[in-house]
């Protein structure tokens, strides 16, 4: 397979990059772009409401999400950061408070997904794949996470409540509509850790974190390359946790070897 990179990577733009280069999986990638001025406009433009993240972020921290508002054939710009709400007439005034937000991190631009909502909470999902002790790639954990109430981030250090799938989407489909989406969210999952490998990243575990919109397309938010396991001992059936800390141990072992 080659040489191969270190089997964690930070960088979100890096990691959009490389799976934008697979014909598969690129169609189901929010677009993505560096934040500046310009990008910002044209991403507001294109598509109304946008999520403006850090390059390096975790934990939901310093995640906000940028929208254009029209009121009385006027357009003004609204920026959420955890519960906070600003508004603002003029599009520079409005770039020029995020700026000062961003300072002179790397942050990027998303377009925003209107995450489906669970009592008036929005949701994500968590894709868990892991190296299973055969060398293949497998979907070991299927999780959602709910957002607190009016927040815009689903983390759990951020207030998210880790939750059985089947809970959040049974009022959103019907039990044969589930069973398809799951078993597409496992092929995504086997998808992506596969692709990875093939350009070289040597991931042995992912995390995808994936928003479902009205029409229940799985849209990959991002890809964790250091998911975290305890999330799923949150469930009150335990298997998936099992199984998940089953394979990490065994990822662990040979990483010493
Ligand atoms: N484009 C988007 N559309 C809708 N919601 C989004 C979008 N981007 C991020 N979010 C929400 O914000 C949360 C945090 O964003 P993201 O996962 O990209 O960064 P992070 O969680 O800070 O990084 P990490 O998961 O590595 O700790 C997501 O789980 C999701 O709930
Ligand atoms: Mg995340």
């Amino acid at each position: 397979m080659g040489t191969k990179r270190g089997s964690t990577l930070t960088s979100k733009w890096i990691k959009t990059n490389v799976l934008m280069k697979s014909a598969k999986i690129s169609p189901l990638i929010p677009e993505t772009v560096r934040f500046g001025r310009e990008s910002l406009k044209q991403m507001l433009d294109k598509y109304g409401m946008v999520y403006i993240k850090p390059e390096r972020g975790t934990h939901g921290n310093g995640v906000m999400r940028a929208e254009t508002v029209r009121e009385s054939g006027k357009t003004s710009y609204q920026c959420q950061n955890g519960t906070k709400i600003q508004k603002m007439q003029e599009f520079e005034s409005f770039y020029r408070s995020l700026k000062k937000r961003t300072g002179s991190r790397s942050y990027l631009i998303q377009k925003g997904i209107p995450l489906l909502k669970h009592k008036d909470r929005r949701f994500d999902l968590r894709v868990m794949v892991q190296i299973s002790p055969e060398g293949k790639w497998e979907t070991t954990g299927l999780i959602g996470r709910v957002a607190e109430p009016g927040k815009i981030v689903t983390n759990y250090h951020n207030g998210g409540k880790p939750m059985a799938i089947e809970k959040l989407l049974s009022s959103h489909m019907d039990a044969s509509r589930q069973a398809q989406l799951i078993k597409q969210l496992k092929k995504l999952g086997e998808d992506i850790g596969k692709f990875y490998h093939k350009k070289n990243l040597a991931f042995k575990q992912i995390g995808v974190d994936v928003g479902l919109d009205r029409k229940l397309t799985p849209w990959i938010i991002e890809v964790n390359t250091s998911p975290d396991p305890y999330i799923f001992n949150q469930l009150k059936d335990k298997s998936m946790y099992r199984k998940v800390m089953a394979y990490r141990r065994t990822i662990l072992k040979q990483k010493k070897a």
